[in-house]
């Protein structure tokens, strides 16, 4: 399979990427696939990810030149510096580096090279453990993971049936369903589907009796 060097890299359009919409395609690594979500550049890539290891596969020793952050789905991944079970939020900050490998398998969300140059620090999240703060409405709690020059990342826990208000997304919305459905006017989006909403888009998002578990960034996608 070709290579794709542009995918949804209009930051000015709105996206949705349910599972099964995106294929599964091999990378430099034996036993590492991935699934792209968005992209500019070939190997070296801006890119938004989703990446699959088999048990015992390893990545190439490389350098974060402009950071990598990502979020432990299934399995455990690890590196040289530790071991991140799932439900681990990583930043690797600009000129950071490591190689990668897992002994079980796992899949993760990664973000690369979207770093400001000045956000510097490692961050390393276990968010099965953290404690989630009460949320903008009842139901609502939050877990914030990240916030540097107006963007904004956090796990947000919805509960059944919760109804979040109009809103209107200054420097755009990204989510990945981590579990459950979240909803909004414009459809239903189940666990392992990603939305990236431009800048100034709206929408009303509310749940059903499964509630979620979302991830969301915000601010990042200004004109
Ligand atoms: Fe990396
Ligand atoms: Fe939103």
């Amino acid at each position: 399979m070709t290579m794709p060097v542009k995918v949804r890299d209009d930051m000015t359009q709105r996206h949705v990427v349910r599972p099964g919409d995106e294929p599964w395609r091999p990378s430099p690594a034996k036993g590492v696939e991935r699934r792209m979500l968005d992209r500019i550049g070939a190997e070296v890539a801006r890119a938004t990810t989703i990446v699959r290891y088999e048990p015992g596969s390893r990545f190439d020793a490389h350098r974060h030149d402009h950071g990598e952050e990502f979020l432990v789905l299934e399995g455990t991944f690890c590196d040289e510096h530790g071991e991140y079970p799932a439900g681990t939020y990583v930043r690797n900050p600009p000129g950071s580096s490591h190689a990668p490998f897992t002994e079980q398998g796992c899949t993760i969300f990664v973000k690369l090279r979207q770093f400001d140059p000045e956000d510097t620090t490692r961050v390393v999240i276990d968010t099965a453990a953290a404690r989630f703060s009460p949320g903008l409405v009842p139901g609502l709690s939050v877990l914030p993971l990240h916030q540097h020059k107006g963007v904004n990342t956090a796990l947000v826990r919805w509960a059944p049936q919760c109804q979040f208000q109009p809103h209107m997304h200054w420097g755009g919305e990204e989510i990945l369903v981590l579990e459950g459905t979240f909803r909004d006017e414009h459809g239903a989006y189940p666990t392992g589907t990603w939305l990236r909403s431009p800048h100034l888009s709206k929408h009303t998002p509310y749940v059903q009796e499964d509630g979620c578990l979302i991830y969301v960034k915000v601010g990042h996608l200004a004109a």
